[in-house]
């Protein structure tokens, strides 16, 4: 899956998506991430990429024309652009992502996300785009970090990404939204006093999937 994330604060990324399970995924091809900075999409030498609000009012807006002209660049204007290929933007008034989302928007084959500053985007520039989306009720200086979270909750789901095929079917969030994980332990057996519950030490399997299955926990409310 390839993503295209637009942004006026490219390095943001470097770090986040070249560790770890995102930078094997993509030396593996599972994933493919391409930065793009809007700023190259100016046209003024002052690579202005936004602008006062028409009618006054506090804080800059993000200009549409370098949005339009990376997104042509990248053949994802409407009406050419494929259908395996999604845009969007990222912005507190979209809708909210969770993990049924990032099921749903792992069906594409490229995804191509803006990242937004200030007080929001020229609205012309949803005219262009397939979906707007909110990582949650808040509002953050930036698209950048929900472009990261969208990002890291699909690739996740790819098959090959995560080093054990069973680890993301196994969550409980992908078989009921309303429950958790059960709980895990790891070594030392004994932690001042805290002890690993036998039946998990005990090698029987039915016993301990039983055991996770009655320890489930509730999402918190
Ligand atoms: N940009 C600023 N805040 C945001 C949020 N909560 N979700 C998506 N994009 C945003």
């Amino acid at each position: 899956m390839r993503f295209d994330i637009l942004t006026i604060f490219p390095n943001i990324f470097d770090s986040y998506l070249n560790e770890s399970i995102l930078k094997r995924a993509q030396k593996a091809g599972l994933v493919e991430f391409q930065i793009h900075d809007l700023r190259r999409f100016t046209k003024d030498k002052h690579k202005t990429t936004d602008d006062r609000p028409y009618g006054g009012g506090p804080g800059m807006v993000m200009k549409v024309e370098p949005i339009y002209s990376a997104l042509k660049s990248l053949a994802a204007l409407p009406p050419k652009k494929s259908r395996s290929h999604g845009v969007i933007l990222l912005t507190p008034q979209g809708r909210i992502f969770s993990q049924a989302e990032a099921k749903r928007l792992i069906k594409f084959k490229r995804l191509t996300l803006i990242c937004g500053h200030y007080e929001g985007f020229d609205e012309r520039i949803r005219d262009y785009v397939d979906e707007q989306i909110s990582i949650g009720d808040y509002v953050l200086t930036g698209g950048e970090l929900p472009a990261m979270v969208i990002v890291d909750a699909i690739s996740r789901l790819i098959p090959g990404v995560l080093g054990d095929a069973d680890s993301s079917k196994d969550e409980s969030f992908s078989k009921d939204q309303k429950t958790l994980e059960y709980p895990h332990y790891t070594r030392p057996e004994n932690f001042l006093g805290q002890r690993v519950p036998k039946i998990l030490l005990s090698g029987n399997h039915a016993q301990i999937a039983a055991w996770r299955n009655k320890h489930l926990r509730k999402k918190p409310t």
